[in-house]
């Protein structure tokens, strides 16, 4: 694969693509459902969605919407969702030394940041953390939403938990979509995101292990996730 011959190498197929975007998609909408929830300087949303009683179900319809990519991916590529699952629990001396790199990285200077594996050590906190706060959304959510089911100290821990899942994730989400469409050496990565493949350069300078793997067996499908 060329493009403006620049040589492309795969790196999402396309059952990861949509499942990233339907979650992707069903985040923004339970944030712009959930808003006015927390403050009243959101009211306009309610009337967007038709009052309080439309957004709320839409928050739900949301919360459904959250969790189906999980089932689809597993459905669709389960070899991708397995591959994403053992690389993001394993973590060698390259991972820790990446986050004593990447501020200099970050803030453009000339960091040498270690060879890294398909997802970099970065990509790999950012999924765990993605992992915990949608744990921490979907469970306090689920109590919220069927009370009669659960006990009264459950019900009391739900809505704080609610309220720290929400905050850790929107710092996590904001600092991911930066790294994706707005930093200059990261950027890059989002047309593996939306067309699948990625520069063979860009893949040799932040994933390296990879790259490195990939031409060892001179067959990148039998790497892409
Ligand atoms: C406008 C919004 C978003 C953009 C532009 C975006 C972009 C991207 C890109 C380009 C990648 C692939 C990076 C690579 O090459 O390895 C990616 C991966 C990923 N995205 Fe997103 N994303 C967005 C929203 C979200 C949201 C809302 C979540 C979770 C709630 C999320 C979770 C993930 C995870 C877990 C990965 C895999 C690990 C990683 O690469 O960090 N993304 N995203």
């Amino acid at each position: 694969m060329t493009k403006n011959n620049q040589k492309m190498v795969k790196r999402f197929s396309k059952p990861v693509i949509i499942a990233h975007w339907l979650n992707a998609g069903a985040f923004f909408l339970l944030y712009l459902t959930g808003l006015p929830m927390y403050t009243e300087l959101f009211d306009w949303v309610y009337v967007v969605f038709g009052g309080p009683a439309g957004a709320r179900l839409v928050h739900r319809i949301g919360a459904v919407l959250f969790i189906l990519p999980v089932v689809y991916i597993l459905l669709a590529d389960p070899k991708s969702f397995f591959y994403w699952i053992k690389q993001i629990l394993t973590w060698k001396s390259h991972d820790f030394q990446f986050f004593l790199q990447f501020p200099k990285e970050f803030f453009g200077g000339h960091a040498k940041v270690p060879k890294q594996d398909f997802y970099n050590a970065g990509e790999k906190l950012n999924s765990l953390l993605a992992i915990i706060t949608t744990i921490m959304l979907m469970g306090s959510g689920f109590i919220m939403w069927f009370p009669a089911y659960f006990s009264q100290s459950m019900i009391m821990w739900a809505y704080p938990l609610h309220n720290i899942g929400l905050g850790l994730s929107i710092a996590v989400v904001v600092g991911h979509i930066y790294l994706s469409v707005g930093h200059p050496n990261s950027r890059v990565s989002l047309r593996g995101m939306t067309k699948g493949d990625i520069p063979e350069t860009y893949a040799k300078d932040h994933h390296g292990r990879w790259y490195d793997d990939l031409k060892q067996d001179g067959s990148p499908k039998k790497k892409q996730a």
